[in-house]
């Protein structure tokens, strides 16, 4: 399997095909214009434009490794063109989540360790799902969307696609959030949101006063 990505997320999704599934990373890929050197970590790094030349489709397939930059247009565009080009787009399910038998998950995917995934869930292709989520019956999450550590989706919710889902962030059952919007770190959300809108929590309110004053 060929990479596309060299960031750091990049190089802990290769961490954990490497220690967790029957994955062999050979390269990593980018965009001629940001590659810094002919390699990444210990193994060869070569331009997108010419990736199939040394590692070609009908040998290698690939796994777009690009976090939610753009609201996750990036990601969107290069798995556009990694398919394109002919590759087989992998999804990478970390063996350490409880998913529900039955589950649809496209391609393209990562979803990684300690996810709870109810019944009847259908998550579409290029979605990344970060350590620790629960994801209710019967919720369906479009293309492209990127949901961070420990998000709760409560049952029979719909995540419209390009989505970002913050940290920590809690849908509650059967609300819709709109295509390309951001839900902040911590935010709860109740109703329906439009599209591209921003949600953000509500922050820890500071005390002024140092944490040895207190009694715990
Ligand atoms: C909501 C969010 C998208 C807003 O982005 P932003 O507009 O660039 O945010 P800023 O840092 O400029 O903050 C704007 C204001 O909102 C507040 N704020 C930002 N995020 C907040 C949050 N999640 N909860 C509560 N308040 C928040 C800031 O304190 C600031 O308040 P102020 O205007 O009173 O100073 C962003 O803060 C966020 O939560 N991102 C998600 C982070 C995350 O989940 N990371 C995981 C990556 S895997």
């Amino acid at each position: 399997m060929v990479l596309f990505g060299t960031g750091r997320f990049a190089a802990v999704v290769r961490h954990y095909l490497t220690f967790h599934s029957e994955y062999e990373v050979v390269a990593h890929t980018v965009d001629r214009a940001y590659m810094e050197g002919g390699e990444f970590e210990g193994l060869p790094l070569v331009p997108f434009e010419i990736v199939e030349e040394a590692y070609p489709p009908d040998r290698c397939s690939m796994l777009v490794v690009i976090g939610y930059q753009g609201v996750n247009k990036l990601r969107a565009r290069k798995y556009e063109q990694a398919k394109k080009k002919g590759y087989k787009l992998m999804t990478y399910i970390d063996e350490r989540s409880a998913i529900a038998e039955g589950v649809e998950i496209g391609d393209n995917c990562i979803i990684s360790a300690n996810q709870s995934i109810d019944p009847f869930v259908k998550i579409g292709n290029d979605v990344i799902i970060r350590n620790g989520s629960y994801i209710g019956h019967h919720v369906v999450i479009g293309d492209h969307c990127f949901i961070a550590n420990h998000v709760a989706i409560s049952g029979d919710s719909t995540i419209e696609p390009y989505t970002f889902l913050g940290i920590n962030s809690t849908i509650r059952n059967g609300v819709k959030i709109g295509k390309g919007c951001v839900i902040g770190a911590g935010a709860l959300i109740l109703r329906d949101t439009g599209e591209y809108e921003v949600y953000r929590g509500i922050e820890g309110e500071f005390l002024p006063r140092k944490s040895s004053e207190i009694n715990i």
